[in-house]
Formats: structure tokens, C-alpha cells, sequence
């Protein structure tokens, strides 16, 4: 469920709102193209996950929201002021989600490369948990911690080896991807951390794709990591926590649905029955962020050519929006002032000079004109985040919205920003 519904407009007819605010009234005075945050369906989604585990018998679990998917800090102060950690995958991460508010106690770090820098930082402000990816990583994290004088709260990141995830490139559980050890070597790695004076290992962690939809994966992987926790503490070995990583999907509106939380919730609670008393940790991205947010645009331009295709040129493109260019990412589109008339299929384009900066192709939407505002739903994860300001764009603003009320929690930046930000070298 969102808060982006049609309701009575002030022209008459119907319009898209956010909560109780026009989109069409922030377009106007924003600007577009701009992204759109229900700061209502951040929070109920959050909510839903974490009251569904709670539900399910899963004792105080950490849900860390992964930052990757929403970084603007004001989107992480509405779900750190709900209840949310953040899962972190870098220095600027960690930065943002504790000028947001989390509490480093709720903070996990993830990533297979982390500099010698990010760790420490992470190490001074106290994270709860830095999750290791490999043999490198846990020495590295060990000297670091012991320069410093402290001992790091680990968690070991297991490659499951199951296939999930929607596309290739996020898919992230196979032995083949980059990420995390395998079972065998968790044991080994678990036994040697124990007796390392830098770092202290809590758990074991796995992640192993996103947009997953089928909760069989999931289940596979979670069974294997329910047996390597019993092997550890088998070992003698103390295993307080699991994080069983993010990747459930979000319902896109063309593809099959994904599983609710509470079926989630369900599941792991079968599979982790009988398992005494462990911490479980979470780290959602896109089933809290995507459905939260929408990208409005405005059509610049439809291109009829006399041979039939029809070409909607918006104003927004594949720098302000990347996943459709990159994954083939379906986002619905709709427009914000609906008109009346039978749908048509349209190419929708951005003004960008490749041919990538298609959004989709053939799609039956209603009649459309110049300067019709459209919104692309589902934008809230993994839109803003992954902008940028490709053709010299200005980077896209984001506009947060609560019921009437809306605040630009990130403003567009003038070309004379954009400009300050290089220097010329002294021999031009
Ligand atoms: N934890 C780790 C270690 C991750 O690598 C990720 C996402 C998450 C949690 C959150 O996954 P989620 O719950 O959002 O599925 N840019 C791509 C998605 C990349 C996901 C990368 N890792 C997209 O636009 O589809």
C-alpha cells in the first residue's frame, strides 16, 4: 500500500496526490523533475515489517534500513524516528545515517571493500556491527581495531550459493558474485576471529540479491544459515546475532507480486524454530523506500512520426532515473492530470543524447500533451540515489511530503553550484 491516489483536483477533474498534497501543486513550485516521498508510507512500511517479525515471535529484531536504496537524510530521519537502524556500505553512508539520528548501536556495516579509513571511522563512532566479507577484510579490520585500542563488533557475510533476485547485476547470493565467504570458510574464518584481539564476532550475516519475489531462496538460504549457527555454537563459539540481509521485493505493478511480510515473517520464524535465543537483524532497502517515492516530469514534447511511432520527450532522464537504462527496469507511469480518451502506446524518452535514455517502449498510456505532468511510480528506492548529472543536468531536487505539508529536503542546485565545484589547473 502507498499515498499516491487519485483525488479531486482543483481543475476539475481527477489528479495525483501525495498523501494530501497535489503532486502538480510541488511541480509547480519546485520545479521538475523532482522526486516525491511519502513520509506516511515510509513509516508504514517500516512498520509493517518490523510489527509482522515481532508477530512472528522474533525477539527486538534490527531492522536496518539499507541506505544505499534512500540516502537523503531526511527520508532516514523519518524511519531512524520510527524505529529503524541503517545498514551502511560506506564512510558517507555512516555519515548520513548518524546526521539523521540512528544510533550507532543500530548501525551495520556492510561492503566488500572498505578502506582502511571508513573502517576506522565506523570503529570511532561505535557501529554495531561491521560485517566482514573475507580473510583480508577481517585482518585488516583486526589491526585497525587494535591501532585504535578497540575491538571491532564483527559478523561474518556468507555467500549462501543460491540463485535470487530479479536481474544479473543484483543478484548477489551465487558462489560466483564477489560478495561474502562460503559456509565452509565462515566456520574457519568465525574460529579465528574468536581468538583475535581486535575483533569480537557476533554473527553471521547473508544477503543475497534484491527484488526477490519467491520466498524459496530466501528459505534455502536461511536453512543453511540456521545449520552454520548451529555448527559454530556446536564449536563451543558464541553466536549472538543473524542478520539475514534485505533483497525481499517491491510490487512494480507488471510483475508478479512479491511475498507479504507476514509471510516473510512466517517463514523465518519456521525455519529458525527451536533456534535458542539470537538476535535477528534486517536490512530492507527497496520494500520500504521504492513504493515511497515517485519521479514527476514533465512532457516536453510528443513526437508523432508520420510512420506511426509516438515519442513522449519528458524532461526528466536516464541521469535522474537510472534503472529502466541499466536493469530494464519496468516503472509505471501516470499521468498526474489524467485526461479522458482511449490509451495509445508511447515511446517514453528523456532529452538525453543515446539511445538509453529510453524508459520504455510501447507503452498504452492515456492521451498525453505538451506540458502534461507525469509520475513514474516505484521511484523511491534506488532513483534519487543513483542520479546524476550526466549532459550537465542538474542534479534532481527531492521534495518530502507529510499529509498538506511538504518541505524540499534537497533543493536543485543552481548551474553556478555546479560550476563552483571544479577548479582550473594552473597551466590552462
Ligand atoms: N544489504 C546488502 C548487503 C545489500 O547489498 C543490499 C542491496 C541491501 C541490503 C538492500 O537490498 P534491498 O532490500 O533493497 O533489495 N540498484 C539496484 C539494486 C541494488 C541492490 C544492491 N544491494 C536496483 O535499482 O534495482
Amino acid at each position: 500500500m502507498n499515498h499516491f491516489e487519485l483525488g479531486d483536483g482543483e481543475h476539475g477533474g481527477p489528479e495525483l496526490y501525495c498523501e494530501d498534497t497535489p503532486l502538480a501543486k510541488i511541480a509547480e513550485a519546485v520545479g521538475t523533475p523532482v522526486y516525491v516521498y511519502s513520509s506516511a508510507t515510509l513509516e508504514r512500511h517500516f512498520t509493517v515489517l518490523r510489527d509482522a517479525l515481532v508477530a512472528a515471535g522474533l525477539k527486538d529484531p534490527l531492522v536496518a534500513f539499507a541506505v544505499k536504496a534512500n540516502p537523503n537524510v531526511a527520508v532516514l530521519r523519518t524511519l531512524a524516528k520510527a524505529g529503524a537502524g541503517a545498514d551502511v556500505v560506506s564512510e558517507g553512508e555512516v555519515r548520513r545515517a548518524l546526521a539523521a539520528g540512528v544510533p550507532p548501536e543500530r548501525i551495520v556495516f556492510s561492503g566488500v571493500g572498505k578502506s582502511e579509513a571508513e573502517i576506522a571511522f565506523a570503529l570511532q563512532a561505535g557501529v554495531a556491527e561491521i560485517n566482514l566479507e573475507s580473510e583480508p577484510e577481517l585482518r585488516l579490520v583486526d589491526a585497525v581495531a587494535e591501532r585504535l585500542g578497540k575491538r571491532a563488533t564483527v559478523a561474518i557475510r556468507v555467500n549462501p550459493d543460491v540463485e535470487a533476485g530479479g536481474h544479473a547485476k543484483i543478484s548477489t547470493g551465487k558462489a560466483e558474485n564477489k560478495f561474502g565467504v562460503s559456509l565452509a570458510e565462515a566456520e574457519r574464518l568465525y574460529a579465528q576471529a574468536s581468538n583475535m584481539a581486535g575483533v569480537r564476532p557476533v554473527g553471521v550475516a547473508c544477503h543475497i540479491g534484491s527484488q526477490i519475489t519467491d520466498l524459496a531462496p530466501l528459505e534455502a538460504a536461511f536453512r543453511k544459515m540456521r545449520a552454520l549457527v548451529e555448527r559454530l555454537r556446536a564449536e563451543g563459539l558464541s553466536v549472538e546475532r543473524l542478520d539475514l540481509g534485505g533483497g525481499l521485493g517491491a510490487p512494480y505493478f507488471n510483475a508478479p507480486t512479491p511475498p507479504a511480510p507476514a509471510d516473510y515473517a512466517a517463514m523465518i520464524a519456521r525455519v529458525m524454530a527451536g533456534l535458542p535465543t539470537i538476535q535477528f537483524a534486517f536490512e530492507p532497502g527497496r520494500m520500504i523506500a521504492a513504493n515511497a517515492g515517485v519521479l514527476v516530469a514533465r512532457v516536453q514534447h510528443v513526437h508523432a512520426r508520420p510512420e506511426g511511432r509516438k515519442f513522449l520527450v519528458l524532461d526528466a532522464a536516464m541521469n535522474d532515473l537510472l534503472r529502466p537504462a541499466m536493469y530494464d527496469a519496468y516503472h509505471d507511469i501516470r499521468p498526474v492530470r489524467p485526461r479522458e480518451g482511449e490509451p495509445q502506446p508511447y515511446d517514453v524518452v528523456g532529452p538525453i543524447c543515446e539511445t538509453g535514455d529510453t524508459f520504455t517502449r510501447d507503452r498504452l498510456l492515456p492521451p498525453l500533451e505538451a506540458g502534461d505532468l507525469v509520475a513514474f511510480m516505484t521511484a523511491g528506492a534506488y532513483g534519487a540515489a543513483m542520479s546524476s548529472e550526466y549532459n550537465s543536468r542538474l542534479l534532481v531536487p527531492e521534495v518530502l511530503v507529510k499529509g498538506a505539508d511538504y518541505a524540499v529536503v534537497r533543493p536543485r542546485p543552481t548551474y553556478d553550484d555546479m560550476l563552483a565545484r571544479e577548479r582550473s589547473a594552473p597551466w590552462l
